[in-house]
């Protein structure tokens, strides 16, 4: 049985409250778990909040972060460096194409942000919307641990996933260009259509955005896959 990763993208949602609300919402210890890693990705300034219970609740959830500094420490007024996040987090998640589209980070940006997940110790989640775009960071990431999240653009938040042939044919694509990565399968993601990617001999796992959100839905998720 393959270990299947099911990732928790919240982006700019939530306060402290409902962070916790959403925790004692997840119905995940009355789950089988045996082969399947829980990624929650909060906001930062709700990472060290959800490490605190989640080690008080003996939970076997891990955390990512949504974003690393492409610096180390020093002077980056805002930002939030790879020693900071390894403090709190096992994973954190590069170069979603939010994070392209609105800050306008480039492939460039996007190898230093790797290169700092790699020198902390920090498993990357690289986001990419089709298989040519790992081009760019081949040499970097070819040694290393890294998981790939294919999500394609017009996935996401649409409503209407890629259909799971595809999802293979990316995956086997990005797999032959990586052959040591895991390939998750990222956009419009539901409790309902889940188990037809997870399905996909290809396909390691989901990254779900907006059904992430309700812990009932997630929880579903969880038992549906
Ligand atoms: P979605 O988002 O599940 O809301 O489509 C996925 C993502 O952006 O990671």
């Amino acid at each position: 049985m393959k270990q299947l990763f099911i990732v928790a993208n919240w982006k700019s949602n939530k306060t402290k409250s409902e962070t916790i609300e959403w925790f004692q919402g997840l119905k995940v210890n009355d789950l089988k778990l045996t082969n399947k890693e829980i990624i929650v990705c909060p906001p930062f300034v709700f990472l060290s909040e959800l490490r605190s219970y989640i080690i008080n609740q003996k939970s076997s959830i891990k955390i990512g972060a949504q974003n690393i500094s492409p610096y180390g420490e020093g002077a980056y007024t805002g930002e939030v460096n790879g020693k900071q996040i390894k403090e709190l987090a096992d994973y954190v998640l590069i170069g979603h194409s939010e994070r392209r589209r609105y800050f306008g980070e480039t492939d460039e940006v996007i190898n230093k942000k790797l290169q700092m997940a790699f020198t902390y110790g920090l498993t990357p989640i690289l986001c990419i919307s089709d298989a040519n775009q790992i081009i760019n960071h081949k040499s970097l990431i070819i040694n290393q641990t890294v998981i790939i999240a294919y999500e394609p653009i017009f996935a996401i938040g649409s409503g209407t996933p890629d259909t799971p042939e595809n999802t293979d044919i990316i995956a086997k694509e990005i797999k032959q260009i990586l052959p040591n990565v895991l390939v998750l399968y990222g956009g419009s993601v539901t409790e309902a259509n889940v188990a037809i990617f997870t399905n996909v001999p290809s396909i390691d796992g989901v990254l779900i955005g907006g059904a992430s959100l309700d812990p009932q839905k997630f929880t579903s998720i969880i038992s549906n896959v």
